[in-house]
């Protein structure tokens, strides 16, 4: 493993044959990052794992303030890949002194669900995902699922500015009682801990329910259910047609973003 601060030393070892997988990470890193690092390693001659905490992405100044940070940390759980490259920039490295968030127009992928509850948080993303594109011109870059509203984002991005790359959609990975893997679990107390674990029944439920229900009797179930559960204050259920935003995506899927005690959490899987 290599560990750069300045992009321009990353690019001097690209070597133009090889091929280029990027994962952008914000750090505080754990099993999920790491399956998709094992992912970009199968299929890329030289993967470069950028962490960065992208100030532009908050709506909120507070969970900027307190999103989890700890670069030794997450540079001692890289150590098993000696053959990564990572990008752990300063602010200045990324946005050069000019703080400008771009505004896009991605239409209702981003009105709905994380776009209509954090405004400009996907401007925040995509602003970032560009520059680290443009930066490194990877052949594939690798996202999770987890943040499957984010992915669709960042492909319709990756389309609309015509880059050369592919998105490549990571499985969620979860603990085992089925809590999706998130920085953000560490906030967790014990008895908010167990809360969370009841996010995946919820979205289990809907999948059970959905060929013998319609969406509105799913979703008063789930808030009915949602509502029983200590410490957990939901945010939104959905049950959408990924198809609705890329045609070639046959699939419906369940979404849930709610609080755990402090904690946001969201989660969402295939039905
Ligand atoms: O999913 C994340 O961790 C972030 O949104 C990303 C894609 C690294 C951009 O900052």
């Amino acid at each position: 493993m290599r560990v750069y601060s300045s992009f321009k030393d990353i690019v001097k070892l690209v070597d133009k044959t090889d091929s280029i997988g990027l994962v952008p990470t914000m750090g505080s890193l754990h099993d999920g990052h790491l399956s998709i690092i094992k992912k970009a390693l199968i299929k890329d001659d030289m993967v470069i794992v950028s962490i960065y905490v992208n100030p532009k992405q908050f709506n909120d100044p507070v969970d900027l303030k307190k999103y989890p940070r700890n670069l030794e940390d997450d540079l001692d759980k890289l150590k098993i890949f000696n053959k990564i490259i990572v990008y752990a920039p300063n602010d200045r490295d990324v946005y050069n002194g000019k703080e400008e968030v771009k505004r896009y127009n991605f239409g209702k992928i981003t009105e709905i669900m994380e776009g209509r509850l954090r405004p400009g948080h996907f401007d925040g993303v995509a602003t970032i995902v560009e520059k680290l594109l443009y930066m490194f011109k990877p052949n594939n870059a690798y996202f999770g699922e987890k943040d499957f509203q984010q992915l669709l984002l960042i492909k319709e991005l990756a389309r609309k500015i015509k880059l050369d790359v592919n998105i490549i959609g990571c499985e969620t990975i979860r603990e085992r009682d089925g809590l999706a893997m998130s920085s953000r679990n560490k906030f967790l107390n014990k008895s908010e801990r167990k809360s969370a674990s009841q996010i995946i029944k919820l979205l289990e439920r809907a999948k059970k329910t959905y060929n013998t229900s319609s969406p509105k009797s799913i979703k008063s179930d789930i808030l009915k259910h949602a509502n029983s559960i200590d410490n957990l204050k939901i945010e939104y259920f959905e049950i959408i047609d990924v198809s609705e935003f890329f045609k070639d995506k046959k699939e419906i899927r369940a979404f849930i973003a709610c609080k755990i005690g402090n904690t946001r959490l969201i989660d969402n899987i295939r039905i």
